[in-house]
């Protein structure tokens, strides 16, 4: 991605409304073992994701050819259409079938004690095995292959020794390079046994998608794709995030043009056959509001309700739209 109301803590395990940790008081040394209080430490964050530890960057092999800003982590823009040409969109069919497949090999790994750093590992694997190269790998610094978003964040969580616990909810965004182009796909798994709640969610997100690339036409202006979204989510009493649309892809990992998931009436430019880009809606239960974590990479909901999401790379054909990241066996 490129950058309500009332709510219960229906998926908080452990927490009160009120947030505490039943039979903790507000003086007593902290259960994390930190030596603080616990009104100072951890009050109000039981059920909630947290940080957890970064293991070292992973390598990839040098006979699969990197991206141009893994070396340094910067990232140069270049002047590429929005419109490919036809060996640029053939290209990209390869990484985007190559790119779902990650996907589902990292989803097939999805179960209850698994942590985010075990799926980040396997699908790194998935991409060596297929010689693709992991876009993510210190794109901007980022330190991983793939991103791991679980229940309350809403994108860019960085995998780490956080188990898995049954009843979450993960989103697994894999985007691969090969044949110098970018397929870019997500998807949210269920952990283990999920409250309805929170399946009524990855379904009306995952419709959502598929609702965002059936407006897709030529001669439509992108706006359409965001409307499409918005009245589902909203009409299943949901909300969508804003703070993170859609974006071109193709030669570069993210350009021109921005694909917001909501109505957008600057959103006006037209679509043409060619053009490559991402739809991939964020939807969540409680307010479309996001805080930044202090890594400066993963969004969370501002009230802590959970949030799903999926993500296709597309191409604009001359009578609709092809899907290049289609959803592939494990
Ligand atoms: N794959 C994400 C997207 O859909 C971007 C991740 S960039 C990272 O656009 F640096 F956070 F990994
Ligand atoms: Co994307
Ligand atoms: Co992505």
């Amino acid at each position: 991605m490129a950058p309500s109301g009332t709510r219960t803590l229906a998926h908080s395990p452990t927490a009160a409304g009120s947030g505490g940790l039943p039979g903790m008081k507000s003086n007593d040394p902290c259960w994390c073992g930190s030596g603080r209080k616990y009104k100072r430490c951890h009050r109000g964050t039981e059920g909630r994701v947290l940080e957890g530890r970064v293991s070292p960057m992973l390598t990839v092999p040098a006979g699969i050819a990197a991206t141009e800003y893994y070396a340094t982590g910067e990232v140069a823009r270049t002047d590429e259409p929005m419109v490919k040409s036809a060996e640029t969109i053939a290209a990209m069919r390869v990484a985007g079938r190559l790119a779902a497949e990650v996907l589902a090999v990292a989803g097939a790994a999805v179960a209850p004690g698994v942590t985010t750093d075990d799926l980040d590992r396997v699908a790194h694997q998935a991409y060596i095995d297929r010689g693709m190269f992991p876009s993510t790998l210190n794109y901007h610094g980022y330190p991983k292959s793939i991103c791991t978003s679980v229940n309350e964040v809403i994108c860019h969580g960085i995998p780490d020794d956080r188990p898995l616990q049954d009843g979450d909810i993960v989103n697994i965004d894999v985007t691969g390079f090969i044949g110098g182009v970018h397929g870019d796909c997500n998807a949210t798994f269920c952990v283990g046994d999920v409250d309805e709640q929170s399946r009524s969610l990855v379904e009306a997100t995952r419709e959502c998608r598929e609702l965002g690339i059936a407006a897709v036409r030529p001669g439509r202006p992108i706006s359409d794709i965001g409307k499409a979204i918005q009245g589902h989510a909203e009409a299943c009493g949901y909300s969508v995030v804003r703070m993170f649309v859609g974006h071109g892809i193709g030669r570069q990992f993210h350009m021109s043009p921005s694909v917001p998931h909501y109505y957008a009436r600057e959103a006006s430019t037209i679509l043409e056959p060619g053009m490559t880009f991402t739809v991939e809606p964020m939807i969540n239960i409680g307010t479309w509001r996001e805080k930044m974590w202090g890594n400066g990479w993963t969004a969370v909901t501002a009230d802590g309700s959970r949030s799903a999401q999926f993500e296709h790379t597309l191409v604009v054909t001359d009578t609709g739209v092809e899907v290049l990241t289609p959803e592939a066996a494990a």
